[in-house]
């Protein structure tokens, strides 16, 4: 990719480029044939159709989908300065108010820096114990031969792994309360980010609105009451809750709010993206007998039968090989999406400000030029000499620059350690004739949720089957067929 400088190509033609792509507007053309509610099949047509990247318009829009690392690179890192979040994440303030996510410039800055001694890696070591007690309470809750929704499973488990390690918090009851009223506005997600002037329609309520405003009341109570209860308590455990409080030491209305937003974009952000990288995993591994039994194996043989702690974690290597190959199937985080605040280059295109950039790393990361055979589940692509291999920017499920996800080293351990401590005891199987289909929401779900047969292991892990290695997207339509910024585990 050559890269002009910016003010060549201005002063030499005084005209935008744009890439290959749609010549009609969207807006008219395509967006029937697209289903706007599953973009994924849009982000597909224009990889296969234009390649590494492409222009379309909606309306007076501008969007380029880019799809090559030197151009994901680009954005995320070299012209960071230039981009901010494009209007859909901007959308998700409706929601998460002012919170890391969505705040831009100083802002974002200050917050991060707050919230930065919480995720040091010197703090991770500490969580692993509660992880591993809260997924050794839901494994003793479960029993054998019964058939179980692990995508709630997995939810209810990562919100009271987020509660306990960063918040200082039991949330009890009100997990099932938070979990209810988080489904409820994610099941609206798609309605709100196409509404037209939703944020000023929020106070008029129209019906689909009211029920947002309805579930954002209930998660704003839990938030109030934890934000009270550690107030009341003057811990100073040194939980991200407690760094937040010293930051925000005055009680304004502003201040309370700002709390608020901070507190309830990490709470999302650290436990949804995780409860769907395990519901994929335990989906991928029922699929895959062989790499079932090397997962089991290898439990067996690390732990010999006892609880896994954070010392454990580099030696599951295996374990973690399964989710970084899951993460590459089923990103959590599936796209991303930026706004240029001045006219900017990119390659040998010259892009007006504004511009929207999309980036998927579902379709990324199932480009068969960085990943061969993309459809089949095969976790020796995370071997070191496989990441080795790789070129930079290829593998992206924590994103990449300065954005880069703060929870990245947290969600490593908690999968490796959730994963280990439910795989000791129990094989899990789809049940027959349950339809699988992500569903891109904000993360990416399994639409009809995961519903799973629990069966009690022999230790050993004998029983499973020869592999018959089945592709990832087997039993899911075409929808599902759907960098190095190094996750630091996985590439
Ligand atoms: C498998 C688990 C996870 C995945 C796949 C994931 C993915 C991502 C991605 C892709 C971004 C960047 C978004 C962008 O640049 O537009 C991000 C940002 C973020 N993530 Fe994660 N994440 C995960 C777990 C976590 C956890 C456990 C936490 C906290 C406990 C967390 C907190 C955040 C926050 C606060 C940001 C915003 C960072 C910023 O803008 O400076 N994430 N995550």
């Amino acid at each position: 990719m050559v890269t002009a400088p910016v003010n060549d190509l201005r002063e030499h033609d005084g005209a935008y480029r744009f890439p290959p792509g749609f010549e009609r507007n969207l807006i008219w053309f395509a967006w029937r044939r697209f289903r706007p509610a599953n973009p994924i099949f849009l982000f597909q047509h224009l990889a296969r159709e234009y390649g590494d990247i492409a222009h379309y318009k909606i309306g007076w829009n501008h969007i380029v989908f880019l799809n090559h690392p030197d151009y994901i690179r680009e954005i995320l890192v070299v012209q960071n300065d230039n981009v901010v979040k494009e209007r859909t994440v901007r959308r998700t303030k409706m929601l998460l108010g002012e919170g890391m996510i969505t705040a831009e410039g100083a802002q974002h800055r200050m917050q991060r820096q707050v919230a930065q001694p919480a995720f040091h890696r010197q703090r991770i070591p500490e969580y692993a114990r509660t992880m591993v007690e809260e997924a050794v309470r839901m494994r003793d809750s479960w029993r054998d031969g019964e058939q179980r929704d692990i995508a709630i499973d997995m939810m209810r488990l990562t919100l009271n792994v987020v509660a306990r390690t960063l918040f200082a918090t039991d949330l009890q009851d009100e997990v099932n309360e938070l979990a209810d009223a988080i489904n409820r506005i994610m099941g609206l997600y798609n309605f709100l980010v196409l509404l037209p002037a939703a944020e000023w329609l929020v106070h008029v309520r129209p019906p689909g609105l009211a029920a947002f405003v309805r579930a954002r009341k209930r998660i704003d109570a839990v938030v109030y009451r934890m934000i009270e209860a550690h107030r009341n308590r003057r811990s100073d455990s040194g939980s991200l809750l407690d760094l937040m409080l010293a930051a925000s030491p005055q009680r304004t209305a502003e201040s309370e709010q700002s709390l608020r937003d901070q507190v309830i974009t990490i709470f999302l952000a650290g436990y949804e993206t995780v409860a769907n990288a395990l519901s994929w995993t335990w989906y991928l591994l029922s699929q895959n007998p062989e790499c079932e039994r090397r997962f089991h194996e290898e439990i067996d043989l690390e732990l010999q039968g006892r609880n896994p702690a954070y010392e454990d974690v580099p030696r599951l290597r295996y374990v973690e090989m399964v989710l970084a190959e899951s993460m590459r199937l089923y990103p959590p985080a599936w796209a991303m999406g930026r706004q240029a605040r001045n006219d900017f280059q990119l390659g040998d295109y010259f892009l007006p400000a504004k511009t929207t950039v999309l980036i998927s790393q579902f379709i990324t990361h199932r480009d068969e030029r960085f990943f061969p055979e993309p459809l089949r589940f095969d976790p020796e692509r995370f071997t070191s000499e496989a990441k080795a291999r790789r070129a930079k920017f290829t593998y992206f499920p924590f994103g990449a620059g300065f954005r880069q996800c703060i929870g990245e080293s947290f969600a490593w351990m908690e999968g490796v350690l959730l994963l280990a401590t439910l795989g000791q005891k129990w094989k899990l199987s789809l049940v027959e004739g349950h339809p699988v289909e992500p569903e891109p929401l904000i993360t990416l779900r399994p639409k009809y949720g995961m519903k799973m047969r629990i069966a009690e292991r022999e230790r050993g892990g004998r029983g499973c089957p020869p592999d018959s290695r089945r592709g990832a997207g087997a039993t899911i339509s075409d929808a599902t067929v759907a960098a190095d910024t190094s996750p630091q585990r996985a590439e």
